[in-house]
């Protein structure tokens, strides 16, 4: 199954996540990967990942070349490098639920047939399968987890839902011998792993943190989607939770898209408030603001958990891969402090740690 020179995987989504991705592949070609955390990764580079298969439903991409439709509305991801063509079409698979109540004004369905998505993951040669859904898109995750088990291909889930904190998913991919690794992406200046960072640090010097709230709004197609009541909540839930644990007490966390502003394009505005008290009742307050791009932002960590699912392909590991769940991933099956979730990383690549 595993060809050691090369990184065949599928994605399913082809939105700013999957453009951003995309664009690195090619980018990093050209262009110094020095300041990179990981130019080499258990010997790969990311142009060393190549996408065989891409799916979504939407008509300005179905059909395309993966290089044109990663450029296609409603995505609005900068863009970094002109693509050649990748000689990759996207092809349309079951919609499910995959487009939210909001995102219905802006996704124009395709109207090709869909096709069997394990059946066109095995004949693409494809090693990992890529979930880059919408978040909420629950019946999709679960289809395509089934998909990557029944095409026998390892599974990176970027989205909220649960898959690999989900124990029967887990059983699956046990059973069939398959890594997985998710849940929810953790971005490189990620709103969630940022916040985590500021509690901890005041925590460490013995600040005790009472509330905190970290709201964003961006102009990207996932804004939109977690707009939904629903899938802004489950959002959510991954987000405080995985911040809640950054601290031995509880505290009150508010975390979340609060709004979609289609002028803010790719960018996500984060606004961050902290309130804690330390020494002699000391009132410490913090007030933040990150501006990011979106579909960058997440690219840069998902490169490096495509790699690392490679690395546990040839390890033949089953199940979660659970360093590389904890150190990028808002929803591992293990939670560990950042520190801890460094070193597990460090040493799952060095081959210290097995998974
Ligand atoms: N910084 C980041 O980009 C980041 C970070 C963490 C997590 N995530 C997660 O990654 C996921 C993707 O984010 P995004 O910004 O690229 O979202 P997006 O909305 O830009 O892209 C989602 C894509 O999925 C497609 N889609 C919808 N239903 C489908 C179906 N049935 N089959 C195939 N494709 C379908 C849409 O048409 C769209 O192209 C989200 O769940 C998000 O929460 C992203």
């Amino acid at each position: 199954m595993a060809d050691n020179n090369s990184i065949k995987i599928a994605v399913v989504g082809v939105g700013n996540l999957t453009s951003a991705m995309v664009q690195a592949i090619e980018y990093y070609k050209y262009n110094s990967t020095d300041d990179l955390m990981f130019p080499l990764l258990g010997g790969f580079t990311i142009s060393d990942i190549s996408v065989v298969a891409a799916y979504d439903i939407d008509k300005r991409k179905v059909g395309k070349d993966l290089a044109e439709a990663i450029f296609s509305p409603p995505n609005n991801e900068s863009k970094a490098i002109d693509i050649p063509p990748t000689g990759v079409k996207v092809e349309k698979i079951n919609t499910l639920d995959g487009v939210s109540q909001y995102a219905t004004s802006v996704i124009k369905l395709s109207d090709e047939a869909d096709v069997d998505l394990a059946e066109s993951l095995i004949k693409s040669g494809a090693e990992l399968l890529v979930l880059n859904t919408p978040s909420g898109a629950n019946e999709l995750a679960a289809y395509c987890a089934e998909a990557a088990l029944n095409s026998n291909v390892g599974f990176i889930n970027s989205t909220p839902s649960k898959i690999i904190q989900d124990n029967t998913w887990v059983r699956k991919f046990k059973d069939k011998r398959l890594p997985m690794i998710g849940d929810d992406l953790q971005s490189q200046a990620g709103g969630t792993i940022f916040h985590k960072g500021i509690l901890e640090v005041l925590n460490e010097h013995g600040v005790k943190i009472k509330d905190t709230y970290q709201l964003d709004v961006s102009g990207g197609l996932e804004g939109l989607t977690t707009l939904e009541y629903e899938r802004r909540n489950l959002k959510r839930r991954v987000k405080e939770d995985s911040i809640k644990r950054s601290l031995p007490y509880d505290i009150n966390v508010a975390a979340g898209t609060t709004d979609y502003l289609d002028f803010l394009g790719s960018r996500r505005l984060g606004h961050y408030w902290v309130f804690g008290e330390g020494f002699l009742g000391n009132k410490v307050e913090i007030d933040i603001r990150m501006k990011t791009d979106d579909g960058a932002n997440g690219a840069a960590t998902l490169v490096d958990a495509v790699r690392a699912g490679k690395i546990a392909l040839g390890r033949g590991v089953s199940g979660p891969v659970k360093s590389v769940c904890a150190h990028y991933f808002k929803a591992p099956p293990d939670f560990c402090s950042r520190t801890e979730a460094i070193e597990g990383f460090n040493a799952f690549v060095s081959g210290e740690r097995e998974s």
